[in-house]
């Protein structure tokens, strides 16, 4: 009997092959599970009119966990005019599946580390090993929007000098979000030895929601006397992250600042082939490469496949087994040190799954050498 359930949601795009270079080398690590697929993707939107439809939701109710590649997302309009004749008309919108399945499932935190593996010749500096905290439940991501004023929001006095026909979206923060996003920061700063945690913000414009967010992350941080906490405004932390990139380790931020900040933290490391990320809740967890469907490479077997590996590294880390874990990770940092194989973004030619056959080969390699 397999250990562990896992709802296998490649989605789309390229997110179908580095699903594959993953469970490759899931397979070859020994990691025994029952892998269960889900439909989800472009193609129910355009079917079915739901990119993420009930039968996969009650299936993530019936699993431990859910890995997911990626998928295709399109604006409004395009989106619309791609439904099938019978469906149209009839106020569909679109929503981000892996949007929906972080509010759903209450997968609060959005952990996305960014480590310099030596021998990356992508790494914008060495030794860079920053963590990536990011709110992942409200914010900007909400998804209340206007594309007008409401009536009744004209009514406010401050939106008296917003003209009626201003698109709104709304933000909201919470103390109680804000508190578990930075508990779990300082939580993981404690549990893997980590020096500091900067919580960034813009409280000096934002002052309402980044407010509350910022006397939450006070208030935390004064649990965690051993830990160095700092707050920095978003915009000078894009400079100083380019900067000195060695100076930060665990950073916790709101949920766009967050979205925003964890692709600048990808590429100081090697860009989104090596951007992995965790959407974790009390109860059940998503990991996914942080990249999205790349349709334009889609089926040719030649994007970088690790950050899927590692997202998979980390699906099984949470799920408990700390010691697979711990040999994939190796795996992987020896194909990237050694050079073993390199795919067209790190220079070299080797395809998805060339890299995906390196790490599982990695694993014999540690064995003969240790
Ligand atoms: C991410 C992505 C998503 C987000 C998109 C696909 C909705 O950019 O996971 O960072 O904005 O959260
Ligand atoms: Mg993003």
């Amino acid at each position: 009997m397999p250990d562990y359930r896992i709802a296998w949601l490649p989605g789309d795009g390229i997110g179908v092959e580095v699903s594959d270079a993953a469970r490759l080398v899931l397979d070859a690590a020994g990691f025994k599970a029952e892998y269960l697929h889900g439909d989800i993707g472009w193609e129910f939107w355009c079917k079915e009119g739901d990119a993420l439809p009930q039968r996969t939701l009650d299936l993530l109710g019936e699993t431990d966990c859910a890995f997911f590649g990626a998928i295709t997302s399109k604006p409004g309009p395009e989106a619309a005019r791609e439904l099938a004749p019978e469906l149209q008309g009839k106020g569909l919108s679109y929503r981000s599946p892996i949007v929906r399945m972080r509010q759903l499932l209450d997968l609060y935190i959005c952990l996305r580390p960014c480590r310099a593996f030596r021998g990356n010749p992508l790494n914008y500096r060495e030794n860079i090993d920053l963590v990536v905290f990011r709110e992942n439940t409200e914010g900007m991501y909400i998804g209340v929007e206007f594309p007008a004023v409401p009536e009744k929001f004209q009514e406010v006095p401050a939106m008296k000098r917003i003209p009626a026909d201003a698109a709104i979206s709304i933000r909201s923060v919470t103390r109680e979000a804000s508190r578990r996003i930075v508990e779990a920061a300082f939580e993981y700063a404690v549990k893997h030895g980590r020096r500091k945690v900067t919580a960034v913000h813009k409280a000096n414009v934002l002052r309402a929601t980044c407010g509350v967010f910022l006397e939450a992350a006070g208030e935390v941080a004064a649990r965690y006397p051993q830990i160095r906490f700092e707050t920095a405004n978003i915009d000078a932390m894009g400079m100083w992250l380019l900067k000195n990139p060695l100076n930060y380790d665990v950073i916790v931020t709101t949920n766009l600042f967050g979205d925003i900040l964890s692709d600048l933290c990808a590429q100081l490391v090697g860009g989104l082939g090596f951007g992995y990320s965790g959407n974790i809740g009390s109860r059940y967890a998503v990991f996914e490469p942080t990249h999205g469907s790349a349709p334009k490479y889609a089926g040719q077997n030649k994007v970088n496949p690790l950050a899927a590996i590692l997202a998979a590294k980390m699906m099984v880390e949470w799920l408990g087994d700390v010691e697979t874990a711990r040999r994939i990770d190796q795996a992987v940092a020896d194909t990237i040190e050694r050079g073993a194989a390199k795919t067209y973004d790190m220079g070299g030619n080797a395809g998805t799954m060339d890299m995906a056959r390196s790490v599982a080969e990695a694993f014999q390699f540690a064995h003969q050498t240790r």
